[in-house]
């Protein structure tokens, strides 16, 4: 979800004001991806490496998440959608933490929709913290035998989840900058120059249609070509 400062920027606002701007464009499109019939939708929100931003906008973006859960909640529990946030934990203030718990635990039986939140999330980070899980694991003799994809994958915060088809970043950037970097391996990548505040039903339809044109052959030939 990129270009909320750049939104605000062009009208004269805070960037503060493209960020709450962005979380309207948030809700509009859990609901449009439930509408297409999509399933599965995860949303970078705070980057391992947004921490480098001046503290008056990590606060700012710590509280839209917080707000966000805080009012959407009972509504995303309603309308079957189990809520997860992926990304480091530790280092979240406890009332963040507490809450992200609690959205997590009050939606865990609904399979409707799946909404991810990549809160305090680098791939990187992801990929060393489940490294050392493994190794613990297999210290403690509670693996055995060949290291293997699925195996390590059980470790990562995404275990439950089924690996991205699509990944679209907004604002005309063409960088993955540290997203799912394991999952996204095989996912089809579509940068769309819509700032993110701008992001609505039409913008997602057509980056399905987009995706529908492409030919996915994960490393094979396509049948018939040879
Ligand atoms: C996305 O918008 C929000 C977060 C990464 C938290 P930006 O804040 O990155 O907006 P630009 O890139 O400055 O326009
Ligand atoms: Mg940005």
């Amino acid at each position: 979800m990129d270009g909320n400062g750049r939104w605000a920027k062009a009208r004269g606002l805070p960037r503060t004001a493209g960020h709450e701007r962005g979380v309207e464009a948030l809700r509009r499109t859990v609901e449009a991806a439930g509408d297409l019939g999509i399933r599965y939708l995860t949303v970078f929100s705070f980057s391992t490496e947004n921490w480098r931003r001046p503290a008056a906008e990590v606060n700012t973006l710590f509280g839209l998440l917080k707000a966000y859960v805080q009012r959407d909640l009972s509504r995303l529990k309603q309308d079957g959608v189990r809520v997860r946030v992926i990304g480091q934990r530790e280092g979240l203030p406890p009332d963040i933490a507490e809450l992200v718990d609690r959205a997590e635990r009050e939606t865990a039986a609904n399979s409707k929709f799946h909404l991810t939140i990549a809160f305090n999330y680098g791939a990187r980070n992801e990929i060393l913290r489940a490294t050392q899980a493994y190794a613990r694991a297999i210290a403690a003799g509670e693996v055995t035998g060949e290291l293997t994809d699925a195996g390590f994958e059980q470790y990562l915060d995404t275990k439950d989840l089924p690996d991205p088809d699509l990944v679209i970043r907004t604002s005309g950037e063409f960088r993955i900058s540290n997203f799912l970097l394991w999952q996204a391996a095989y996912a089809e990548l579509l940068f769309v120059d819509v700032l993110w505040p701008d992001f609505n039903k039409s913008h997602l339809e057509s980056a399905i249609s987009r995706y529908h044109e492409r030919e996915r052959r994960f490393g094979a030939v396509t049948p018939g070509a040879t």
